[in-house]
This record gives C-alpha cells, sequence and structure tokens, in this order.
C-alpha cells in the first residue's frame, strides 16, 4: 500500500528506516484523543464552509465507526502507516472511500499531534489530582488514629525530639498537597489548542480556531502557530511534577523500610503489600516501598530524557519531537503505579505504638526541653546548652537517662535545678510545650488535620469538576 505522503517519491521506503522512524507501536495509546481532534477539527470545517455538510457528516460517520474498531481491539496497526495518525486516516479511507482524504483540510500532524498530547495529559493530570487526593485522605486517616502516638523525630537519623506520628504523617500530607496545587496550576498551560497552527505557519483555509477550542474544552488556541507546534513545555512541567511526587513518595518509602525493620520495629506492613523471600522462610519484605523507592530513578531519567531532547531543537517541529512520548505513557504508567498501592499501603499499615513509645524512653531527645527550662530560670541559652550538654555526657558515662537522674545529680550541673524537671522531661510535656502554630502539641496537630481535611475537599471539588471537562 501507498504512503499517504507518497506522492514526490520514486522509490520505497528502506525496511529498516520504516521500522526505525514508526511510531505506532506507543502513540497507538493516543487513539482515542486522536480521534476526537478529528471529530472537533471536521464539525469546524463544515461550520466554516469549508467542507460541504455530506462530507462532514461521511467522515464524522466514519471516523465513529473506526473509533468502534479501535475500541473492540479489532484495528489492525501498521508500521508502513508509522504513526496513529496516519494509521487512522487511512482506515478512514478505507471506511468510506476518497471523501476519508478530505479530513486533513488545513492541518498537519505537527499541530495535530501536539493536540493528541495536550488532550491526553490533561485527563491524566485531573486523575493524579485524584489520587493524590486519596493518598492524603490515607495519610490523614492515619493522622487521626496517631495523635496519641509519640515517636522521636529524627535528624541527620540521629533521635533528635520527640514528635506526634500524627505530627509526621501530616508532613506528607502538605507535600502531596503541593504536588497537587502544583498539578491543578500546570492544567492552565495543558489546556491550550495547538490545532490551527498547520505545519508551523498557520493555515489559508479559513479555518477558526476558537470554535475547534471551544468543542474541544480548551480555555482557547495558542497565540502564535510556532510555538504551538514546538512546544512541549507542558510535558516537560508534568514530568517534572511527576519527579516531585516520586521524590517525596520515595522519601516516605524510604522511611516505611526503615520503620519496618526489627531494629526499628515502629510500623508493620499489611502482609498484602509485602512478599517473601524465595530461600529465607522467616523474611517479609516490604518490596512494593523499595520498588516505588527504585521507581523514581526512571521517572527522573524521563524527564531529563526529554529536556535534553527539546535542549537545542530548532524551531518549529523536528522528528526528534517523537521521543516525546514513550517517557511520558512510562511516568504516567509508573506513577499510576505508585500512587494506587500506596494509599491502601499506608491505611493497611499497623502502627506499633508501644515500640515508638519505648524509644523514646530510652533516648536524649528531652534534652532541649531542659536547656529551655534553665533558659526560662534565666540563664542565656547558650550557657544552659552546655549545661545539658554535660549532663547529657554524665549520663552516657554512667549509663543512665535523663529521667533517671536524682536532682542532687542535675544539682551538680546547675543549682537551678528544682523538683519540677521531672515533669518537664516527660514525652507528653515535651511534645505538648511545642504548641506554635505548625508545632507538635496535640492541640496544633488536631487544627491542622482540621485544616488538610477542607483542604482536602477543596481539592476534591476540583477534581469532580475538571474530571468531566477533560474527557
Ligand atoms: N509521529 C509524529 C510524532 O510523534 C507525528 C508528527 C509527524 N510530523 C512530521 N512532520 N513527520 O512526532
Amino acid at each position: 500500500m501507498s504512503k499517504l505522503w507518497g506522492g514526490r517519491f520514486t522509490k520505497k521506503t528502506d525496511q529498516l528506516v520504516e521500522e526505525y522512524t514508526a511510531s505506532i507501536m506507543f502513540d497507538k495509546e493516543l487513539a482515542e484523543e486522536d480521534i476526537q481532534g478529528s471529530l472537533a477539527h471536521v464539525t469546524m470545517l463544515g461550520k466554516c464552509g469549508i467542507l460541504p455538510a455530506d462530507d462532514v457528516e461521511k467522515i464524522k460517520d466514519g471516523l465513529l465507526k473506526v473509533q468502534g474498531m479501535i475500541r473492540r481491539g479489532e484495528m489492525e496497526f501498521t508500521i508502513g502507516d508509522e504513526d496513529i495518525h496516519m494509521n487512522i486516516e487511512k482506515a478512514l479511507i478505507d471506511e468510506i472511500g476518497p471523501v476519508g482524504g478530505k479530513l486533513h483540510t488545513g492541518r498537519s500532524r505537527n499541530d495535530q499531534v501536539a493536540t493528541d498530547m495536550h488532550l491526553y495529559l490533561r485527563k491524566r493530570v485531573v486523575e493524579f489530582v485524584g489520587l493524590l487526593g486519596k493518598l492524603q485522605e490515607a495519610l490523614i486517616g492515619q493522622a487521626k488514629a496517631n495523635v496519641d502516638t509519640i515517636l522521636p523525630g529524627y535528624t541527620h537519623l540521629q533521635r533528635a525530639q520527640p514528635i506526634l506520628f500524627a505530627h509526621h504523617l501530616m508532613a506528607y500530607v502538605s507535600m502531596f498537597q503541593r504536588d497537587a496545587e502544583r498539578l491543578m496550576d500546570s492544567y492552565k498551560r495543558i489546556n491550550m489548542l495547538p490545532l490551527g497552527a498547520g505545519a508551523l505557519a498557520g493555515t489559508t483555509f479559513p479555518i477558526d480556531r476558537h470554535f475547534v477550542a471551544q468543542q474541544l474544552g480548551f480555555d482557547g488556541p495558542y497565540e502564535n502557530s510556532l510555538d504551538a507546534v514546538s512546544d512541549r513545555d507542558f510535558i516537560i512541567e508534568f514530568l517534572s511534577n511527576a519527579s516531585m511526587i516520586m521524590m517525596h513518595l520515595s522519601r516516605f518509602c524510604e522511611e516505611m523500610v526503615l520503620w519496618s525493620s526489627t531494629e526499628f520495629h515502629f510500623v508493620e506492613l499489611d502482609d498484602a503489600f509485602c512478599t517473601g523471600s524465595s530461600i529465607m522462610p522467616q523474611k517479609k519484605n516490604p518490596d512494593v516501598a523499595e520498588l516505588v523507592r527504585g521507581k523514581t530513578g526512571r521517572v527522573y531519567g524521563n524527564l531529563f530524557g526529554l529536556l535534553t531532547v527539546l535542549k537545542s531543537l530548532p524551531l518549529a517541529y523536528n522528528k526528534d519531537m517523537q521521543e516525546d512520548k514513550e517517557g511520558m505513557f512510562d511516568t504516567v504508567r509508573t506513577l499510576q503505579g505508585a500512587l494506587q498501592l500506596f494509599a491502601p499501603m499506608v491505611s493497611t499499615m499497623k502502627v506499633n505504638k508501644d515500640r515508638m513509645r519505648q524509644a523514646v524512653n530510652q533516648d536524649f531527645s528531652n534534652a532541649t526541653d531542659i536547656a529551655d527550662y534553665l533558659v526560662n530560670k534565666g540563664l542565656p541559652f547558650r550557657q544552659a546548652h552546655e549545661v545539658i550538654g554535660k549532663t547529657v555526657l554524665y549520663c552516657i558515662q554512667n549509663n543512665k537517662f535523663l529521667l533517671d537522674l536524682a536532682l542532687e545529680e542535675f544539682h551538680q550541673f546547675s543549682k537551678l535545678f528544682e523538683a519540677d524537671i521531672f515533669d518537664v522531661l516527660q514525652p507528653e510535656r515535651v511534645v505538648n510545650a511545642r504548641n506554635v502554630y505548625g508545632g507538635t502539641a496535640a492541640g496544633q496537630v488536631e487544627g491542622a488535620i482540621g485544616r488538610a481535611e477542607k483542604t482536602l475537599e477543596q481539592t476534591n471539588a476540583w477534581f469532580e469538576q475538571y474530571y468531566a471537562k477533560s474527557r
């Protein structure tokens, strides 16, 4: 069968070249969007009097038939037809005859493929906002169940100050909220119509780009035809947002891997989210957390891949840009997999409250509080820091913790200590003393949970509203 663009050629394409340049193996994923865009385009051609109503109807019917074939899995995609656009156009012509050849009036594959990508990505971005919402819900659920769970907070992975487990989880809720906001904000840059830019310069036909934009639910057409077909910023922005989400997930993964180790034993991941060892019968491995952590690498790779493809590319379309697809599809799949598994993994995670508490009782994470205690008695903070440093050293040398010391022992380091020091050292006191906005005191954390639930309601409302719009 001859090529749709075969007119100026006298020789057949080399078989290897055909295989090398084709994209149908992966861009068939854009079939729905390609047909959606074509339906809007041909409707516009009719409305503007560029094609007679008759032809428009035939083409629309034909496109819907092709759509049916694809949905039923009956379409045979061929490398000879290079990409999804020409596979569909060829199938259309096979279906309705030469009139099908009128569909491509006033458009190019360059503005067509860009349109498909915009249609595809806006759906995915909305879905990801929804999935992030589900994950936040799971985190908030665990946080609510753990407003009385105290564990050591860490800096440098060394015990620092005791915190509520709920506070730790809510940190992730904030991170994923920023991720959701970045995606929602990116929507307006994705929701632009390239179609009508033609190959690069516009078209001689009296088309109506605003009408097409409106039909497809885009906010409007691209301002500049060269930019419309050259722009892949919106994909890079998505890959960057996806990288940030994976980075956040991977930090949480790392904590779950640590926390579920025998050494920490702070949490136990549900059996359904772990796997065993083929040789060591006792093992229960946090594979999901490890794999999400590991897959962060390919998502970063896809971002850098496309940044590099676009680097130094002259305007407008270049075949290099066909390389925008596989990395994007791969990132979409990787992120879907990670987010889908993460929410239930978090909500089914068993929290070992006693073990966390025991850890807090056997450390020096209350040391800052006795320094603050001396400050409240009038000692400058630097001197208080020195006094407590010495006190801690004494404890280490004598195999004790601060709560084990007698008042006389405290007095070796400062006469300012009084009997109330023992209350100050209690983990609950230590936690609740951090009663500042954003701090770990139980009241503050409860406030944060309430506010996060309100924000989540708004995010979910956005999801509901845009889900329908983006289809
Ligand atoms: N398959 C191509 C891509 O994904 C479609 C655009 C082709 N345009 C062209 N002038 N060869 O980039």
